[in-house]
């Protein structure tokens, strides 16, 4: 039963960007993400209490979501590594980053979506939390978006069935 949550795959995946109070940076890939309200707009993630992401965005209460593409999946996983606090995942495993709109953590900038969330609410669970934030800003690259949508035909989203095994969503078919 406890690995149920198997089940519900494929499951996009995001490298959560956060900072800690000192403002050094951290990217870690979750899976277990979901939108939770649109109006206003409201993500969330399910992430352990042991999670640098988690203890940042306690001290400082901001993240970015950002859309994992097929093309990073490498240094994806390498950002999954546990490494001291302090230390950018994002460095050690190539990739670049850039500034945010609104929020002090960074977009990644192969990533083609940024969603930049403000601390919305918690849920703490015994083992998980789930940290729900509200979308101050959004970002898509231009050719990303087809008819106000994700085009998962360019972007070739990353999506996580288990372990080391992905899918890559690419394919579309329409009602
Ligand atoms: C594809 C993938 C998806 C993952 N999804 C999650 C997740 O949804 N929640 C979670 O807590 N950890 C998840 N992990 C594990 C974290 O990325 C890993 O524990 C990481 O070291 C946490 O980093 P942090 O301590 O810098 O926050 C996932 C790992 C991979 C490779």
């Amino acid at each position: 039963m406890k690995n149920a949550y198997k089940l519900l795959a494929p499951r996009p995946i995001v490298l959560i960007t956060t900072v800690d109070r000192k403002g050094r940076i951290n990217a870690a890939p979750m899976s277990w993400v979901t939108p939770v309200e649109s109006e206003p707009p409201i993500v969330a993630f399910s992430t352990s209490y042991e999670s640098d992401t988690y203890r940042n965005i306690c001290e400082t209460e901001e993240f970015v979501l950002n859309l994992v593409p097929e093309s990073i999946k490498k240094q994806m996983y390498l950002c999954s590594k546990s490494l001291p606090r302090g230390v950018n995942e994002l460095e050690t495993a190539g990739l670049k980053w850039e500034s945010s709109d609104v929020v002090k953590p960074p977009h990644v900038v192969e990533c083609p979506v940024n969603l930049e969330c403000k601390l919305d609410w918690m849920h703490k669970g015994p083992e998980y939390v789930v940290i729900a934030g509200k979308v101050v800003s959004a970002h898509a690259s231009k050719d990303a978006i087809k008819k106000g949508m994700l085009d998962p035909e360019v972007v070739k989203p990353l999506l996580h069935v288990s372990g080391k095994t992905f899918v890559v969503g690419g394919r579309t078919t329409s009602l």
